[in-house]
């Protein structure tokens, strides 16, 4: 039985309850965060918290631990789990309350964490790549918080599921936003292009470590707006998160991207991610 973590204890998942009044059940509100964890160590872990933080101060809530509180909880429960490579989840509501739509006052927050296997990335998906769809970005305008209020996320993604693909890549005003639980990009002649970084997306920390190796390995990365009809003519298109890591997307919207193999540039960036996430003392 997986230890979890609920306010202050940890114990076996299937004894952690909460309230049906916890207000991450009654309305989604809180923030989440999935971070990788390799070898028992976590991966970016600073950044991880540094977002967090940004969430929570997002939605107006006090995070209620310090770095060190955090840091200290989740090397707990990848110590308590048994696998070398997790992603743990932490979750922070706005605590227990009677139903009413204000913030109730002085009401401690919920906190939750788990880990789960961090599977590797299926070996067809590297050598073949994904399928993903074009779907409209439905969300609201914040989606620089991690908010766990994920309804439209899971409503693109499966969609993406029943049209036999593996993520659903979103338009804002037609325009390339992310994934529904990734961030994307587009290859044009050698060049990476992602979203540019403001509230229609979320700052994801396995970006910012594609931006880092991008530069490292001389590849020029930029931020800008790119249309449907851009993407159709990428040479390569991918999507990255803590738990996918780097994909390349071979089908989008049913046609071949590029050649309709993986491309060159993931490969080299790819190669260079699986050696960093093997590293200790990453940050
Ligand atoms: N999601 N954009 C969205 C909407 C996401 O949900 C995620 C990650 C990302 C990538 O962020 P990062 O590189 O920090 O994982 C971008 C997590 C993995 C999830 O919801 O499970």
């Amino acid at each position: 039985m997986p230890v979890v973590y609920l306010n202050g204890e940890f114990l076996p998942a299937d004894e952690a309850k909460i309230s049906v009044f916890d207000r991450g059940f009654l309305f989604g509100d809180g923030v989440y965060e999935v971070i990788p964890v390799y070898d028992r160590q976590s991966f970016r872990l600073a950044s991880h918290l540094s977002r967090l933080q940004n969430s929570l101060d997002g939605i107006r809530m006090q995070n209620p631990f310090s770095e060190v509180e955090w840091t200290a909880l989740i090397e707990q429960i990848i110590a308590k789990n048994e696998m070398n490579d997790q992603a743990v989840y932490l979750q922070v509501t706005r605590g227990v309350a009677p139903r009413d739509h204000l913030f109730p006052e002085n009401v401690p927050p919920t906190v939750f964490m788990m880990s789960n296997p961090l599977k590797p990335v299926a070996v067809d998906f590297k050598e073949q790549g994904i399928s993903a769809i074009t779907v409209e970005d439905i969300r609201w305008q914040y989606c620089d918080i991690k908010a766990i209020s994920l309804l439209p996320n899971t409503m693109m993604r499966q969609q993406a599921h029943e049209q036999g693909a593996q993520e659903a890549i979103m338009l804002r005003d037609g325009l390339m936003t992310e994934g529904s639980a990734s961030n994307s990009y587009a290859i044009f002649d050698n060049v990476i292009y992602t979203a540019i970084k403001d509230k229609r997306v979320l700052p994801g920390i396995t970006r910012e470590v594609v931006f880092d190796l991008a530069v490292q390995a001389g590849i020029a990365i930029k931020e800008q707006e790119l249309a449907l009809e851009r993407l159709y003519q990428a040479d390569e298109i991918w999507i990255s998160s803590s738990t996918r890591e780097l994909l390349p997307v071979t089908r989008l919207d049913g046609k071949l991207v590029g050649t309709g193999q993986p491309g060159p540039v993931w490969k080299k960036l790819d190669n260079a991610y699986q050696q960093l996430k093997r590293k200790t003392n990453n940050e």
